[in-house]
């Protein structure tokens, strides 16, 4: 058997930062607490409902993941963040109006507590939001180490052990890499000039890789998947992991997709449409913004469909990803897909989804998730990109050369084949031979 790797001691409080207070974070701050007090199930989190199977299927070992592994406890979270509105938790969380009434104001005392810390923020990068409560700064640089001073004044006044940073917050305008972020000395020198290819995403990271904290980053930015940042967290060994939380319509690709795949059904075309109108909605509705997240919606099939190795069945299929600001639905999302395959002999047949989701309700467990396995992480000295974690995003960093995995079924064995790995556990291949005696092994 493999041999079972150090963690360290999981014990202690752990700050878990939100960027943004918004549907997401509300979400996961006010469900966190829900779930404490026993109010409500802590539903779609692998880290507290899931289970893992270990050894032979006859074994009857199926442990639930926080027994198998050193998992922190909800009660060990403390709960602060940033936002560029004053709205404190429990306002954000009633302006976010996910949450029934009953839900909030039964962990209000919680929710007031949490006042949001000035943010860094710059209305080039989120065309359609402005507020208040913005940090000052001659340059980058400045702001970023004001956010250096945040997370270590955090850490002491609540008594921390250890700080988790999530980007929650909205999803800034499309930028591509530049020849700024290729090193950690160039990106530090143009924080100091103000280069614009800085966006504020990357002055949050850059506090967190200064100060040792783990980043995860819930949006489609580019942020995290520049080689400055790899590089140091690679080095420095703290995780980082992203990008964009994989709920909704995506979700349902990345569950669909890998079906047809499987049983070599032909595409001709996806044409996936969605109103939204919770505030996520409003930004998308900025061509910049809408562009970064449709570049994260759209890599998806290629990637689970191979077109290069199927030509004939998915060579030339047509994929098309629009969202539409409409205020009336608030955070409950509709997704509709139109899916136009074709099987034997090339016979043409249509599937039609009509998903009527709750975005932030799919979100809240993913970031949950995120943050004890970041934690787990990096209590284990895995630094750098977490690619085991590409469960929980639409489109996953990974190393330089390799492509990412987008099949949801594929990623979640490689989750569980990590934790199998970690604690020592023979990993599961699926084989099976063993309860046939095909072949004399002896
Ligand atoms: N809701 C989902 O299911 C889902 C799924 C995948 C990804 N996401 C992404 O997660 C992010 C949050 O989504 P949401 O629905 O909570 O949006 P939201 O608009 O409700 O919340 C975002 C919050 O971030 C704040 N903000 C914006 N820029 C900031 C900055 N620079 N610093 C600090 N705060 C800032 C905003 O004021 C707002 O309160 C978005 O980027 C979204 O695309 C959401």
């Amino acid at each position: 058997m493999a041999q079972k790797k150090e963690i360290a001691d999981v014990n202690g409080r752990i700050g878990v930062l939100t960027v943004g207070l918004g549907a997401v974070g509300t979400t996961l701050i006010a469900g966190t607490h829900l779930v404490r007090k026993g109010v409500a199930k802590p539903i779609g989190s692998l880290t507290q409902m899931g289970t893992i199977r270990l050894g032979k299927r006859t074994d009857d070992r199926v442990p639930r993941i926080s027994d198998f592994v050193s998992l922190a406890k909800l009660e060990q979270l403390v709960f602060g963040g940033w936002d560029i509105f004053n709205d404190n938790g429990y306002e954000a969380a009633k302006n976010a109006a996910v949450l029934s009434n009953e839900h909030i104001e039964a962990v209000r005392e919680d929710l007031e507590s949490l006042k949001p810390m000035a943010a860094v923020f710059d209305r080039e990068y989120v065309k359609k939001l402005d507020g208040p409560n913005v940090k000052k700064g001659a340059n980058r640089m400045e702001l970023g180490l004001q956010l250096v001073d945040d997370i270590e004044r955090f850490k002491v006044e609540n008594d921390c052990n250890r700080i988790i940073i999530i980007w929650c917050a909205s999803t800034e305008v499309y930028i591509k890499e530049a020849p700024v972020h290729a090193d950690v000395a160039t990106f530090e020198q143009g924080m100091r000039d103000n280069d614009p290819s800085i966006p504020p995403s990357m002055v949050y990271a850059w506090a967190a890789m200064k100060t040792g904290t783990p980043f995860i980053n819930g949006a489609p930015n580019l942020t995290v998947d520049v080689p400055w940042i790899v590089d140091w967290a690679g080095e420095k060994k703290i995780p980082i992991s992203g990008k964009d939380f994989k709920t909704g319509q995506t979700l349902m690709k990345t569950i669909l997709a890998p079906g047809f795949k499987a049983r070599l059904i032909g595409l001709n075309g996806w044409f996936s449409t969605n109103i939204l109108g919770n505030r996520d909605g409003e930004v998308l509705d900025d061509p910049g913004s809408f562009k970064t997240k449709e570049e994260s919606k759209l890599s998806v099939l290629d990637s689970i469909l191979q077109p290069d190795k199927y030509p004939d069945l998915y060579g030339d299929y047509c994929h098309k990803v629009r969202i539409n600001y409409y205020p009336p639905r608030g955070d409950n999302k509709e997704g509709w897909d139109n899916i136009d395959i074709f099987g034997w002999l090339g016979y043409p047949m249509q599937i039609k989804v009509d998903f009527l989701c709750r975005d932030s309700i799919l979100a809240a467990p993913v970031a949950l998730d995120l943050v004890l396995f970041t934690d787990l992480a990096q209590r284990a000295g895995m630094g750098g990109i977490q690619e085991w974690l590409s469960f929980y995003f639409k489109s996953p960093i990974v190393a330089e050369g390799l492509y990412p995995e987008h099949d949801l079924f594929i990623q979640l064995t490689k989750l569980k084949n990590t934790l199998r790995y970690l604690m020592g556990e023979e990993l599961i291949t699926h084989l099976g031979m063993e309860y046939y005696g095909y072949f004399d092994e002896g």
